[in-house]
């Protein structure tokens, strides 16, 4: 399995590098815009590997397409990343140029690859590259609710002082602070439903921390966080690579799924070697519904400012 990651910023390097060290790649193509980094990170990476015990051959590229050649899956975390104070909607205008130039590159050289978009704002990016390249929706994948969802897990075994291991539970919804939708009444830990153990207050609180997930690092770090988004990614990577089956919230095209059409929004997807495999409709709560309808909206707003750019 050939996989590209383009981007060797922190978000392209740690996903290069949770990828590598499962070992189930035969080769990461790391590319970058900036002369020799994408061939630094790939080297750095390297030298790792007799310590780390994998096989994955990591390659660096400035800008050369043609070293992504026939790649199985395309990982596309380009533009830029946000700053401390601002939203991933804010980032359209440069993001989306660039994304669109990067789809169409890697298309050129992988014509049946699947492409899991990571660059904000994400939702309105997987919508866009699917405007651009036409691709079927199966092979479109918007990473946002795998990440959400680990970090809602990891709110979750921090009030319930277990291992996220113990702890289940999806984000659905746009990737935004405003528009994800932890499901609070859904998760459980080891088949109980948490309400079991927490309080409605600490519920609310978990829900609230979780949708400000990256913008808190963000403040935090000074840029956006990195190790759980490239986790994330890796995870759906492998559920591909090894045609998993695995359930995961993740942008997908939507053609009348929960009464929502013509838009990317994150909803609960299998992957497997196909990509999105399936969608799977679950059965919401109203106010659930109704929450994910105005989470919609929000995409759309945003998805609108496409025609102005
Ligand atoms: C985040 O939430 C990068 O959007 C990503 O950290």
């Amino acid at each position: 399995m050939k996989i590209t990651v383009v981007g060797a910023g922190a978000v392209g390097a740690s996903c290069a590098e949770y990828i590598a060290l499962k070992n189930f790649a035969s080769e990461v193509v790391l590319l970058d815009i900036k002369e020799n980094f994408a061939e630094g990170k790939a080297m750095d990476l390297m030298q790792t590997s007799s310590l780390n015990n994998f096989d994955t051959k990591i390659i660096g590229s400035t800008n050369d397409y043609s070293k992504t050649s026939n790649s199985d899956v395309a990982v596309v975390t380009s533009g830029i990343p946000r700053k401390p104070g601002m939203t991933r909607e804010e980032l359209i205008v440069i993001n989306a140029g660039i994304v669109k130039t990067v789809s169409e590159n890697i298309i050129k050289y992988s014509p049946n690859v699947i492409l899991i978009m990571v660059s904000n704002p994400m939702d309105t990016m997987t919508y866009l590259t699917q405007k651009v390249t036409g691709l079927p929706k199966n092979r479109i994948i918007g990473m946002g609710g795998a990440l959400d969802s680990a970090r809602f897990k990891y709110r979750l075994s921090e009030a319930l002082e277990c291992p996220a291991s113990d702890v289940d539970g999806m984000v659905i919804g746009g990737h935004s602070d405003k528009g994800m939708l932890p499901l609070t009444r859904l998760a459980t830990r080891n088949s109980v439903r948490v309400s079991n153990f927490l309080s409605d207050e600490s519920l609310n609180k978990i829900s609230e921390d979780t949708k400000v997930g990256g913008a808190t690092l963000t403040s935090m770090l000074g840029t956006s966080a990195w190790y759980a988004p490239g986790a994330a990614v890796s995870s759906l990577v492998h559920a591909i690579a090894c045609d998993q089956h695995k359930m995961f919230p993740c942008s997908a095209l939507l053609e009348g799924e929960y009464g929502l059409t013509d838009l990317c929004i994150g909803v609960p997807v299998i992957v497997g070697k196909n990509g999105i495999e399936k969608i799977v409709e679950i059965d919401l709560a109203d106010e659930e519904k109704e929450k994910l309808i105005e989470s919609a909206l929000g995409v759309k707003a945003t998805n609108n400012l496409l025609n102005d750019i």
